[in-house]
């Protein structure tokens, strides 16, 4: 009763909304282009019995979002749900909008990769309220206890892994030191500081005793990080970075957090002129098509690989223990505290990919084929 009342009044109030011309742009186009779809209605015998599951994403800008809302919808349906797949191309105002009509439109279950978790709290409250539960994709939904389960990667260990990376390959040492600059993550994403700690605590050692160099002094992330995990963002600051730092002395690495800052800082280095000669080690994360495709003609040296499938697997079984009362895997009850609570969760385990091992891990892991990396 009380979930009806609510979908009533939240369509009420979505109506004087858009009456009011306060729709955003991306909140039109991404629901008109939205993947809502059926499959249960068309009589599936398996477990969810047309349960509505909502998923909403963040962006379509970044290749492994599509995957995640393709590999979701496709597994929920299969498992019998109907599938309310919605991108909101990061535009923290327009998810806010999607995620009411989601629990206007009746979701029984809301799967929620945020753009900016701290703005979804009273729309997180809502759908408590209305005996609607939430679990947390790939990002952690801070500051509510209206959250069951968290399903993602090991968010610090991704920084690990990349700083691992870049002490084992860059050969820095105090007698032979290597410039390096930092180009971190969203503020607003949690992900973003894990990674950045891991990180750290691989680097610092070599910050410390002169083995890396980092001549912009901004390795504090309050100076490092990059809203929305912009692209053109970074671009602009490694242009700035290059021109006021590195007139004399080359760019040895650039420790990028995700692929799409990669590009950005490739985009900065050429405009800057720098050549297979003098190209630094980049790294990223989330071994986009483009990124791996880089890394076999060396233009970025590695990424981290992250099974959007398995991410996406272990999702479902989340959905199917608060809808159905099943279990779910556990593997972390203690690093995701999100300032109310603990929230239990599965850590799937992010790989290191470089050229010596793409091929192993990415080809045999049937990510993408032989082919779709040789266009
Ligand atoms: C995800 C990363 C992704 C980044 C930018 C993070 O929250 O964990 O895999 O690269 O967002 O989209």
């Amino acid at each position: 009763m009380k979930k009806k009342l609510l979908a009533v009044m939240l369509t009420a109030a979505m109506a004087v909304t858009t009456l009011a011309g306060c729709g955003s742009g991306a909140a039109e186009s991404a629901s008109s282009d939205s993947s809502s779809t059926a499959a249960a209605d068309s009589g599936s015998s398996s477990s969810g019995g047309g349960k509505r599951v909502a998923v909403a994403m963040p962006t379509q800008s970044s290749e492994r979002w599509i995957n995640d809302g393709a590999n979701m919808k496709t597994q929920l349906e299969e498992k019998g749900y109907t599938v309310d797949l919605q991108y909101a191309e990061d535009d923290v105002q327009a998810q806010v909008s999607q995620i009411e009509n989601m629990i206007a439109a009746g979701a029984d279950c809301l799967v929620i990769a945020s753009i900016d978790s701290d703005a979804l709290v009273n729309v997180e409250a809502q759908a408590k309220e209305a005996g609607i539960p939430i679990i947390a994709y790939d990002r952690l939904l801070m500051n509510t206890d209206a959250v069951s389960y968290y399903a993602t990667f090991d968010n610090k260990g991704v920084g690990t892994k990349i700083g691992e990376y870049i002490v084992q390959h860059c050969g820095a040492t105090k007698d032979d030191p290597k410039t390096i600059e930092l180009f971190m993550g969203s503020p607003d994403d949690n992900n973003a500081h894990m990674l950045y700690a891991g990180l750290m605590e691989q680097i610092q050692p070599l910050l410390d005793d002169g083995s890396l160099i980092c001549k912009s002094g901004q390795t504090d992330f309050e100076s490092n990080n990059t809203l929305r995990w912009d692209q053109q963002t970074a671009m602009k600051r490694c242009e700035d970075i290059l021109t006021r730092y590195y007139a004399d002395e080359d760019l040895d690495i650039c420790a990028c957090a995700y692929d799409g800052l990669s590009y950005g800082c490739m985009s900065a280095l050429e405009g800057a002129g720098y050549t297979e000669a003098n190209w630094p080690l980049i790294t990223g994360q989330d071994a986009e098509l483009m990124a791996t495709k880089h890394i076999i003609s060396g233009k970025q040296t590695m990424s981290i690989y992250k099974d959007t499938r398995l991410l996406a697997s272990k999702c479902v079984t989340m959905v199917q223990a608060v809808l159905e009362g099943a279990t779910p895997e556990i593997n972390d009850t203690e690093q995701y505290d999100n300032g109310k609570i603990v929230v239990p969760s599965y850590l799937c385990e992010p790989v290191a990919v470089d050229k010596d091992n793409y091929k192993e891990v990415i080809i045999g892991g049937g990510y993408y084929t032989e082919e779709q990396l040789a266009n």
